[in-house]
């Protein structure tokens, strides 16, 4: 089982200027993470200056998803110019990484290798992203967006359930690290509910960052002290390979659903893509005129098809080759609908198969913005597994990741056909791993909708479903709300939430050639943030799976 964590804020937001909405709107996994981005608004910054405090602040209060020491992708959308961009934090791989890292002399994969420890640590790109957007986007100092995250930091703030759940999870991991121990655990015991959790050091790095912006934490002294910090756990990082972290600026991925634009994330997330060739095979399949049963059974074959050409194709374009083009064309959609059946599930087995890694991470965070001037944010960030690698660098507090779990650790290897998969994810020095965050923008001729959600691979059949939802007119509560399914193409199985298909459904699935496998419990936690153009009113939902909240303030 993987982690990730991902939040979403979604912030409809005031302004300076001639105000285009009335109101402002955010939605988060944790309610002091919405009030930093309600402050920071209310201060009169805008909807990437409380992308920055949002980003900040929940580093700060739910450490089991993000943070400093991790990355994350921002869907930014500028009013002014009508751009869409997506600012790409993703970590990359330290330059001492190669291929088989994580493999023994005979060429096994070496248990939590690529998940506990410094070892497992991309070099982040969180804070540069943070510089980034206030340096690029935003009206106010990076300090002062930054400043509810310092104060959360020094001044503490009661863990919840959520935090003791997935620290019981990870409790020998973070015992191992002992600067991570001191601060995360209650005398090495895993805290209860209502235990202060206070981050002085974090809020140093904080400073140093609203301070230096990239400098403060990619050279001086707290570059120096990661490094040390690593290095003497086993690790690999250098000096060099944080002052070298660039993010970079990328085109999003866009389609269309009757009449629904979908803007999404770029690789080196898959999620765009997925959710593309996943919704153009839909497009040829006229879903309005089926029942709910074909309308499952559609969904999981064109999921099916989308999820193999992930496996198949993806990874850092900036390394390899992905067909993106082909993938995205109408022939492609037309060649692949024409493989699938109303009556019968195809085997995944009969899809040229490719070799897939485990499921990779099952949680991350998410946060989405727009403003009154119509900018948006929708943001997806992640350390990976509950708490990451569970390591903090003496005197840094900053929890690193685990994203390099996120490569493919024995690419090559022939599966059971004899094939072989995910060269296009294998590990190379400075490259970026594959992710399925999927900040997303849908948009119809009524309405917008800003959304996402942790959950790793299930990220995007969650956010595929929360798209279709909005198709056909939910509002926030019901996006968010609504039962999920989910199919990855291997297994070859359809995971559901206890309560998302009837019993009648499962037995009419298994009847098609379908197997099903239900989830013992709920999964993912999206938030989202609906605008109407006409009225300009606003609509904000957390999901009630997780601790979130929304506020749509006047
Ligand atoms: N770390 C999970 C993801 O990026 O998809």
């Amino acid at each position: 089982m993987r982690y990730l964590f991902l939040i979403l804020v979604s912030i409809i937001g005031l302004s300076h200027s001639a105000k285009l909405l009335a109101a402002a709107g955010v939605a988060s996994a944790h309610p002091l993470a919405t009030e930093a981005g309600i402050e920071i608004l209310q201060k009169g910054g805008n909807a990437f200056d409380a992308a920055v405090a949002i980003t900040a602040a929940i580093a700060v209060v739910e450490p089991s998803g993000s943070g400093l020491g991790g990355g994350g992708f921002w869907l930014m959308h500028q009013a002014s110019s009508g751009e869409s961009l997506m600012l790409d934090g993703r970590e990359t791989a330290p330059a001492a990484a190669h291929r088989d890292m994580y493999l023994d002399n005979a060429g096994e994969i070496i248990p939590k290798l690529s998940i506990d420890g410094p070892l497992a640590a991309g070099i982040p790109g969180e804070p540069a992203a943070l510089v980034w957007i206030a340096e690029n986007r935003g009206v106010l100092p990076l300090a002062e967006s930054l400043a509810p995250a310092i104060r959360y930091a020094e001044e503490g703030f009661e863990i919840g359930e959520h935090y003791q759940r997935l620290m019981n999870f990870r409790h020998e991991t973070v015992l191992a690290s002992p600067a991570a121990a001191a601060i995360f655990l209650d005398q090495d015991n895993v805290p209860e509910p209502g235990w202060v959790l206070r981050q002085p050091d974090l809020a140093n790095v904080l400073r140093a960052i609203s301070d230096q912006g990239f400098d403060g934490f990619y050279r001086g002294p707290i570059a120096k002290a990661l490094v040390e910090g690593i290095q003497n756990a086993g690790g690999i990082w250098t000096l060099e390979d944080l002052a070298n972290y660039r993010v970079k600026v990328r085109q999003p991925v866009k389609a269309n659903y009757h009449g629904m634009e979908i803007t999404s994330a770029s690789l080196p997330s898959s999620g765009g893509l997925v959710m593309a060739i996943t919704l153009n095979q839909l497009s040829k399949l006229d879903l309005s005129s089926t029942n709910s049963l074909t309308q499952t059974h559609l969904l999981v074959e064109a999921m099916r098809r989308a999820y193999r050409d992930r496996a198949a194709y993806m990874g850092d374009s900036d390394f390899v080759e992905v067909p993106t083009e082909k993938l995205l064309s109408d022939s492609y959609a037309k060649s692949l609908k024409e493989t699938i059946s109303q009556s019968k599930a195809t085997p995944s087995s009969e899809l040229d198969p490719i070799a897939v890694d485990d499921e990779k991470g099952t949680d991350t965070t998410h946060f989405s913005v727009i403003d009154s001037d119509g900018n948006r944010v929708a943001a997806t960030l992640s350390i990976n597994y509950p708490f990451g690698s569970g390591f903090v660098a003496p005197g840094t507090g900053v929890l690193l990741n685990d994203e390099m779990d996120d490569f493919s650790s024995k690419p090559g290897t022939p599966n059971v056909y004899g094939l072989v998969g995910n060269e296009a994810n294998a590990i190379a020095p400075g490259k970026r791993m594959l992710s399925s965050m999927s900040p997303t923008f849908l948009e119809t001729n009524d309405r917008i909708a800003i959304l996402g959600t942790p959950g790793g691979s299930r990220i995007i059949s969650m956010i595929l479903q929360g798209a279709l939802a909005f198709h056909s007119g939910a509002d926030a509560k019901e996006v968010v709300s609504k039962g999920r399914i989910h199919h990855q193409y291997l297994p070859d199985r359809i995971q559901y939430e206890p309560d998302a298909v009837s019993l009648k459904e499962i037995v009419q699935l298994y009847a098609k050639g379908h197997s099903l496998t239900p989830r013992g419990r709920t999964w993912g936690n999206m938030q989202a943030v609906v605008l109407d153009k006409k009225s300009g009113e606003l609509d904000a939902a957390s999901d009630p799976r997780g601790e979130g909240a929304a506020r749509v303030i006047k």
